[in-house]
């Protein structure tokens, strides 16, 4: 990869929240590295907790949880991991230039926060960013029954660009594994993001 192709990669930004559900954020990440994109991630203190009860985390980065589990990388893929309490990373400032962001896991914290403008983490924070900045913003919450205070703060963030989609999976392609079920999530994930992929099988109608 050449310069000007490093200049023009994606940047997306990823966040990880103390929902359950990390299983969609790491297919994410994992999806994205398979393309030259730079991913920046940022793992909520609770996110990590969950993470390590759902996915058996206990590396000190994504990066050597990845290795472990000998997920392959595109040469032109990177991965920066940021800390929730870094208020001074890039991505808090509107003038860093990125594609867009998901939360996967999004938790009703996180959802409420988004929703209210309040901004006392990094991930509150670069969300509040992708919305002033008219950037996407795709929350992915986990959370069921919804309250009417959680409806209230979806509809107020959808009004406000965001898209708010539950990893709520198909059942019409006919899923036969767990994975299955998350590579469809995923799949509507990157379709926002505008990425082209083959992750998941696609509907063409009983015409095909
Ligand atoms: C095992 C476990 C599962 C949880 N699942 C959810 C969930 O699915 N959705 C949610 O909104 N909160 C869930 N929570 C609660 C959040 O972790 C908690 O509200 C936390 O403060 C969220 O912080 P964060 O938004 O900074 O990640 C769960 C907590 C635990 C311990």
């Amino acid at each position: 990869m050449d310069d000007l192709d490093a200049k023009n990669r994606k940047k997306i930004v990823v966040a990880m929240c103390g929902a359950s559900g990390a299983v969609y954020g790491i297919r994410l990440i994992r999806a994205l590295m398979a393309v030259p994109v730079e991913v920046y991630l940022v793992i909520s203190a609770a996110g990590r907790a969950i993470l390590a009860h759902e996915a058996g985390f206990a590396h000190k980065s994504m990066v050597d949880f990845l290795k472990d589990h000998s997920m392959a990388c595109h040469a032109g893929a990177t991965l920066v991991e940021l800390d929730p309490d870094d208020g001074f990373a890039s991505i808090a400032s509107g003038s860093f230039r990125h594609q867009g962001m998901v939360i996967a896991p999004c938790s009703m914290n996180t959802m409420a926060a988004a929703a209210a403008g309040i901004t006392d983490n990094l991930i509150h924070r670069a969300a509040d960013v992708c919305l002033k900045e008219g950037r996407p913003l795709i929350l992915v919450p986990r959370e069921t029954p919804l309250s009417v205070i959680h409806l209230q703060n979806m509809l107020r963030l959808a009004r406000a660009g965001a898209v708010i989609l539950p990893s709520s999976p198909g059942f019409y392609m006919n899923p036969r594994t767990i994975e299955d079920l998350v590579d469809g999530v995923v799949a509507r994930i990157l379709d926002r993001l505008g990425f082209h992929h083959d992750i998941a099988p696609r509907w063409s109608g009983p015409e095909a």
